[in-house]
């Protein structure tokens, strides 16, 4: 028997997509927000992401059951784009799709801006390992950017003629 969800999706079998996000995906984006961060957005900040004319906001959804599976949201300020979240829901993590989507993103970008900004935290090792494999590169330490828990940030950087 395939592990299920009890969503209806297996997610070692599933297929995803990317595409822009929606208003009615909110509320489960914001779920994975809740999952994933211990200093979580409001709902409403997604909502206005929607609405803010530089923000780009991508859902990486399950095919060919329609499911919430991850979303990323990034400024573009050309010359520059800052990606500000990327999230993949813990059951479908561990499987590409983390680096599908930031493929998805920087992709988008090309042509559009000439360098991408993040910041992580320090003690993120998945994150700063696919970063650092999408060719990011450490430009520097923002001490205690987060909160809850308190933490440094390293600020990632990528130039897009040099992917
Ligand atoms: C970071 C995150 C987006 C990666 O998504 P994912 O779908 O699990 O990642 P993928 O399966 O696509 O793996 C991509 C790369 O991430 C890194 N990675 C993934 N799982 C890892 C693990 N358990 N340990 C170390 N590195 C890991 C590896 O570099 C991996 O590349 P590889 O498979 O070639 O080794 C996901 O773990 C997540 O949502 N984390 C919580 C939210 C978060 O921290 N977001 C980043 C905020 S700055």
């Amino acid at each position: 028997m395939p592990k299920s969800t009890g969503t209806g999706v297996d997610p070692m079998s599933a297929d995803f997509i990317i595409r822009p996000a929606r208003e009615l995906d909110t509320s489960a984006v914001h779920s994975i927000e809740l999952e994933q961060f211990s200093h979580p957005w409001p709902l409403q900040q997604f909502h206005r992401e929607l609405i803010l004319p530089f923000s780009r906001f991508l859902i990486a959804e399950t095919l060919p059951v329609s499911r919430i599976a991850g979303f990323s949201i990034t400024w573009v300020i050309p010359p520059t784009a800052e990606i500000h979240n990327i999230a993949i829901k813990g059951e479908y993590q561990g499987r590409g799709l983390g680096r599908k989507l930031l493929t998805a993103v920087l992709d988008s970008l090309a042509g559009e801006v000439d360098e991408v900004y993040l910041e992580v935290r320090t003690s993120n090792r998945k994150a700063i390992s696919l970063y650092e494999s999408a060719g990011f590169s450490c430009a520097g330490l923002r001490k205690d950017y987060y909160e809850n828990p308190p933490e440094d940030a390293w600020v990632y950087h990528l130039r897009l003629d040099q992917k």
